[in-house]
């Protein structure tokens, strides 16, 4: 019989996900969140497959046991003041939002892009998009413009930045 202590660890232990780079075999379970969660905005299996290969190390996917859970893409570009990051996409299956999923993912980017020496990364939202203007701002990312009518149904974007 475990002790509590032991049976306590268990279960805080079952609430992390792990983080790692994609793998080809992932892009069907991926291509089921990004429909689930962006509906008409998903993008396809063709744009999926090329930011495996172009991303490397920065498509990244959270897993919980062998599950796929959600995934995030960032993306390294040449700038004026040097090389700076985007954060392409990021999505978590619903059946595990508020889980911690993306926070285990922008942790990780974060991490990864600072050991390449990237001093800043940027993104784009949906003006209406509450929930992730709220993940974005615990992570301190500052408002830098709104881009009218940015999106596909004619939303507007927000233009965030965060330096590392
Ligand atoms: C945005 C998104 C990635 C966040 O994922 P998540 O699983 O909720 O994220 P986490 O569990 O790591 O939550 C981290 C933070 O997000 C915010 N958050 C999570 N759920 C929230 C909710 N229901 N309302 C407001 N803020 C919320 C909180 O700040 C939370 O921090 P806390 O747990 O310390 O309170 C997720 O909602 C999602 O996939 N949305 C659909 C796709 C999308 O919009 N992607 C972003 C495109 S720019």
């Amino acid at each position: 019989m475990p002790s509590k202590c032991a049976k306590l660890k268990d279960n805080k232990m079952d609430k992390r996900f792990a983080v790692r780079r994609v793998r080809q075999r992932d892009l069907d379970r991926i291509l089921e969140i990004e429909a689930a969660s962006f509906g008409a905005d998903a993008y396809d299996r063709n744009l999926f497959a090329e930011y495996t290969r172009k991303c490397g190390g920065l498509f990244l996917v959270a897993e919980r046991g062998t599950k796929v859970c959600a995934y995030s893409i960032a993306a390294i570009s040449p700038g004026r003041t040097g090389n700076r990051a985007e954060l392409v996409s990021l999505a978590v299956d619903p059946a595990f939002l508020g889980k911690g999923a993306a926070s285990a993912l922008m942790d990780s980017t974060l991490r990864r892009l600072r050991r390449r020496g990237i001093a800043r990364i940027g993104l784009m939202v949906k003006v209406t998009n509450q929930r992730a203007r709220a993940f974005y701002e615990k992570y301190g990312f500052r408002k830098l413009r709104r881009v009218a009518r940015y999106y596909e149904d004619g939303a507007d974007g927000l233009s965030l930045a965060k330096d590392l």
